[in-house]
């Protein structure tokens, strides 16, 4: 199996025994550089995993410790509007499974849907609204037909309790504690690559989203199939308002964006201190 194939190839490159995935989105990705003890395997040299990222993401799998739990790390992934299938998308979580990880950590950087957020505020996702549009059905090749034995679902269930509560309970008392806002929250996800209209705005907040963005699901759903306890991060890259065209000033987003870095990576931090401790 696929899935095997890349579990063994990723343990002949490093005998770490990672108990925690982390998939660092644009909000993360400086976590990377704060892994101890890491190794990196450039994700074109694992068997199955796609051959190319967007732009702005390392491709990279790096496994190591933080906060002295061994984790594994994506630093990048792979997205529905890069042409890839939700198979192809969800595969590293799978394999990722296989290692051992028995919880996922989920992050991404998402548009501002709730008239609450600002730039660089957090949101732990409670609950998602799919709107990625059907599942594409894989290209017929072999490397798929393999993929697709351990990924697929049972059809028609119902992907209950999805997002851990405890872990998200420990996510907003970190933020607490540590003396900033996180807010819960249903992140919507759209297949993209195009942002929204205005009145497609406030269509997502009328039916309850609180952040928007183009990731995040089909790990979510292949972890939850997996059994795996999941923990969902957005950062607010952008405020969706549909009343009034907001100039977002650059420097503005940009400071927001580091600020917010600083909060996830103290969120994660914290999360990973009580695995120790349970
Ligand atoms: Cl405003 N929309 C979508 N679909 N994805 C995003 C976003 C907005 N901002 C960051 N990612």
């Amino acid at each position: 199996m696929l899935t095997t194939k890349a579990a063994d190839f990723i343990r002949s490159e490093h005998d770490l025994r990672p108990v925690v995935a982390i998939i660092l989105g644009s909000g993360l990705g400086g976590l990377a550089e704060k892994i101890e003890s890491p190794t990196a395997i450039p994700f074109h040299d694992i068997p199955g995993f796609g051959t190319s990222t967007a732009a702005g993401h390392r491709g990279q799998l790096i496994l190591g410790t933080i906060e002295s739990v061994p984790v594994v790390t994506m630093a990048g992934r792979f997205h529905r509007y890069e042409g890839w299938s939700n198979t192809e998308v969800a595969f590293p979580v799978a394999v990722m499974h296989s290692l051992g990880c028995r919880s996922l950590i989920v992050s991404n950087a998402a548009g501002g849907v709730s008239p609450k957020l600002r730039v660089g505020n957090i949101v732990v996702i409670q609950d998602h609204i799919n709107l990625m549009g059907p599942h594409v059905v894989d290209r017929e090749d072999a490397s798929n037909r393999e993929r697709s034995v351990q990924l697929d679902p049972p059809h028609f269930t119902r992907p209950a309790n999805t997002y851990d509560p405890i872990l998200s309970a420990t996510a907003l008392g970190v933020a607490i504690r540590e003396g900033f806002d996180a807010y819960p929250g249903t992140y919507l996800a759209t297949l993209g690559p195009n942002y929204e209209t205005r009145a497609e705005y406030r269509m997502m907040r009328r039916i309850g989203a609180d952040v928007v963005g183009m990731s995040t699901v089909p790990e979510v759903l292949a972890a939850s199939s997996l059994g795996m306890r999941i923990l969902g991060l957005s950062m607010v890259s952008n405020v969706a308002n549909p009343d009034q065209a907001v100039k977002a000033n650059h420097e503005e987003v940009l400071h927001a964006g580091r600020a917010a870095e600083v909060k996830m990576e103290a969120i994660v931090r914290g999360v990973l201190r009580t695995f120790l401790s349970t």
